[in-house]
This record gives structure tokens, sequence and C-alpha cells, in this order.
């Protein structure tokens, strides 16, 4: 569902992502996890088309995220990690405004999904407030609700529960393991090993543009004796937000 050929992104001298390769077959759940600057966000951008690469590219369900870059954009739903929001609409302005963007999204299924979306991720209460006064994790939620409107069969959302109460954070697993156990495929980009282990089918650990282990969380604990460079990286993964 997701092909990851060759991948590389420079800027100037360094090197933000570095002969990255990496196949996510339909309806798994992976996490992609590494440190801070391990380049998940650069990798991201370039798997949702908002970078181009330096070389080599990347592919959703058969269509280049360069070449076919509408076919591929309509399969995905991609959740940043500093998503913009408009402050001056109120949370279901919002909804409507993303389903103004979809024209094909125009009928009574769409809405129906809307108002299910905000009694799922609890926000049914404060649609009608402006997003302004919304917490963080409301704002994150919201979010989440948006990217879900089109019905995308690609996830690709990066560090996701950073800043988000426990809560919201709950609401949040939940719906991705919901979504990832009705075949969605999910590519999520933490810095918390609790978190990749929690939700993840399979992990693939980043450090310095590298990919430099893939696998279950199994298949990782028992390479890790034998790949001695995955400690240090382990170190600088936390446990915890
Ligand atoms: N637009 C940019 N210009 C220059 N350097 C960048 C840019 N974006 C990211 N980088 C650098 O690329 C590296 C990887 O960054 P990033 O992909 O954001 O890492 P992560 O998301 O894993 O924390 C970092 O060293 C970062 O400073
Ligand atoms: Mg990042």
């Amino acid at each position: 569902m997701i092909k990851i050929e060759n991948l590389s992104k420079h800027f100037g001298e360094l090197i933000a992502v570095d002969g990255l390769s990496l196949e996510i077959p339909q309806g798994e759940f992976f996490a992609f996890l590494g440190p801070n600057a391990a380049g998940k966000t650069t990798t991201i951008k370039l798997l949702t088309g908002l970078l181009r690469p330096t070389g080599g590219g990347a592919s959703i369900c058969g269509y280049d995220i360069q070449r076919d870059y509408i076919k591929a954009k309509a399969l995905i739903s991609y959740i940043p990690d500093f998503p913009f929001l408009y402050d001056k609409l109120t949370g279901r302005e919002f909804l409507d405004f993303i389903i103004d963007l979809y024209p094909k999204s125009h009928n009574k299924k769409t809405k129906e999904l809307m108002k299910e979306l905000l009694v799922i991720f609890g926000l049914e209460n404060y649609k009608d407030y402006l997003v302004e006064y919304y917490s963080h994790g409301m704002r994150q939620k919201l979010v989440f609700a948006a990217s879900l409107l089109h019905n995308p069969s690609v996830m690709i959302i990066d560090e996701p529960m950073v800043g988000l109460d426990p809560h919201s954070a709950k609401v949040v697993k939940d719906i991705l393991k919901n979504k990832s156990r009705k075949g969605v495929t999910i590519f999520l980009s933490t810095h918390t090993l609790s978190v990749a282990e929690e939700l993840a089918d399979r992990i693939g650990i980043i450090d310095k543009g590298k990919l430099l282990a893939i696998g279950t969380l199994d298949n990782l604990r028992a390479s890790f004796d034998i790949k001695g460079k995955l400690e240090d990286v382990f170190l600088r993964i936390t446990e915890e937000e």
C-alpha cells in the first residue's frame, strides 16, 4: 500500500533522509520510531508530496506521489505534527469547510459521518464554539475528525500523541486501532517507544535518516543484542511523552 524506494532528502550539507526503502502492506499499523531529528517528519512530508525528494520516490497504492499526486492524495489522510486550523471558524464550520474541499463528499452520508465523528471525538457539545477557544487536545481531535471525512485508505500521522491529555490520547488511540482493524493502513511516527509498542504491528527504527531495523517488537528485541548500535538509539527514544 505504501512503497518507499531509496528515498533521500538533503538540506544543503545535511542529509535528513538517507536512502530509505520500506514497504507497508494494506491494513498494517506501522510505527516509524526514532529520536528527535531522526528524519521522521521529513520522510512524512516526502510521502505526502509536500517536499520534493533529492533522490528516490514513494507511491501510495501504486500511485507515484510525484507523478500521480492527486490520485495518491485522495487515498491519504495526513495529520501533521503542527496542524493548521482556522481560529475564527467553529468546529462544525471547520468540518463543513473540509467537506467543501472534497466535491464528491457532498452527500448525506458525509454529513452523517461528520455528526458521528463529533460524537466519537467528544466534540459534540463544543461544535459551535470558535476553534480559538479549543484546548490543544480538542484541536487535535478536530483535525482527526476532519481527516476521516473522506474515508481514507491510508492514514499518515506525525507524532499524534504529543501534548495530548491522557483522555484525548486514549480516544485517538482507540480510533486508530479501530481503523486499523477495518483495513486502513496506518503510518504513524513517534519518538515514544510505548506508543509504538502499544499500537503497531511492525516498527521501523529510524536514526540520522537511515532505517536501522524493522520488524515486530519481538523481532527487534531479538536483534537488539546483535546490532549494538540500536542500543544507543533506544537510549535516545523516550519511554513516555
Ligand atoms: N526545511 C529544512 N531545512 C533544513 N533542515 C531541515 C529542514 N527540515 C528538517 N531539517 C533537518 O532535518 C533533520 C530531520 O528533521 P525531521 O525530519 O524534522 O526529524 P524528526 O521529525 O525525526 O524529529 C533535522 O536535523 C532537521 O533540523
Ligand atoms: Mg518530527
